[in-house]
């Protein structure tokens, strides 16, 4: 893999490749083998034009635990203040010695144009992208999905015709569309639940069900239910009802809990409006996810920059190296 820029085109063998290195990586945590010599000498730069915690701090960790050297950079307070382009800002830091960059930014498709457009040479991992895709969140939400779903392994971790609900601001979500593509790709099934106004106009195109209705998405008895962030920041007034009617007709609550099928898991990508689109009861129930995902991540991510930085190399050679 070159780079990791979105999961509509990701292949599903390239996807289950990164999912297997991911539970590779997640069990030399788990052993203690904190840390893996796999990345020395490589540099991995965090390029995070729009704010993050959860995405910059676990690219970090996981560069850190691969052995790679971390330079963060962030939009506040550099010299794209002054007007700094993202052409100048990128080679500037691969004058540096960057070997993968990690970007985040406002603009859809600024990763795809940092890979493609010859500026740079090192590997680009796209860790938000507008409301166009953010992969490495939807990564970690199928591994999520996987280890809950399939803990004693009895289907191989198999997705197919897993029933996955996406609820929320669809339109506005990268979370939402790259969780489809990828979701699908392994064989779930998704439906989208949102108001008539936050979902996207070519959700035609899109392979999954559509409703408004949440209470009949429950009812058909999900596996799993994501709660999708409403972006307050994006949000124009026309699109949303009052955050009463939202989270009255959208809300996951304690008595929409009630009603999903035993064993079904609720995730969430963070970071959570609590009383809005979730309440504190189902935030903080056994059922959610939110931080194991943040957990997988690392691992996921690990797995990431290990395939772009190290190739193919047997990721059991890495931990040999690590005794
Ligand atoms: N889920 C997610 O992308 O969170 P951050 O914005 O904190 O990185």
């Amino acid at each position: 893999m070159r780079h990791l820029l979105d999961t509509k085109t990701l292949a599903r063998e390239d996807a289950l490749r990164i999912l297997d290195v991911a539970e590779d990586m997640r069990d030399t945590q788990s052993r203690e083998v904190k840390k893996l010599p796999t990345l020395r000498g490589k540099t991995v730069v965090n390029l995070f034009f729009e704010d993050s915690t959860r995405t910059r701090i676990s690219f970090e960790a996981a560069a850190k635990r691969l052995s790679a050297d971390v330079i963060n950079f962030s939009a506040k307070g550099s010299s794209v203040s002054k007007g700094e382009s993202l052409q100048d800002t990128a080679q500037t830091l691969q004058a540096m010695g960057a070997d993968a960059v990690v970007i985040r930014h406002g603009a859809s498709g600024a990763p795809h144009t940092l890979a493609t457009s010859g500026w740079i040479s090192a590997g680009v991992l796209n860790a938000g992208d507008g409301t166009h895709e953010h992969p490495t969140q939807a990564l970690l939400d199928a591994f999520t999905i996987r280890r809950r779903l399939f803990a004693d392994d009895s289907r191989g971790r198999d997705l197919t015709g897993v029933r996955v609900t996406i609820v929320g601001d669809v339109l506005h979500s990268r979370v939402a569309r790259s969780n489809v593509w990828l979701l699908t790709t392994l064989g779930a099934r998704v439906t989208l639940v949102a108001p008539p106004t936050l979902v996207p106009q070519d959700v035609s195109a899109w392979p999954v069900q559509v409703t408004y209705d949440l209470d009949e998405a429950i009812s058909a008895g999900p596996d799993a239910i994501m709660m999708l962030r409403i972006q307050l920041e994006r949000m124009n007034a026309a699109y949303f009802p009052t955050e009463r009617e939202y989270s009255r007709r959208w809300g996951l609550d304690a008595g929409r809990m009630a009603a999903l099928p035993d064993g079904s898991i609720v995730l969430h990508p963070g970071p959570m409006n609590r009383g809005l689109e979730i309440s504190a009861d189902a935030a903080d129930s056994p059922r959610s996810t939110v931080l194991e995902q943040v957990a997988n991540g690392v691992s996921v991510r690990m797995a990431a920059l290990y395939l772009l930085l190290a190739g193919e190399r047997d990721t059991s050679n890495a931990e040999e190296e690590a005794r």
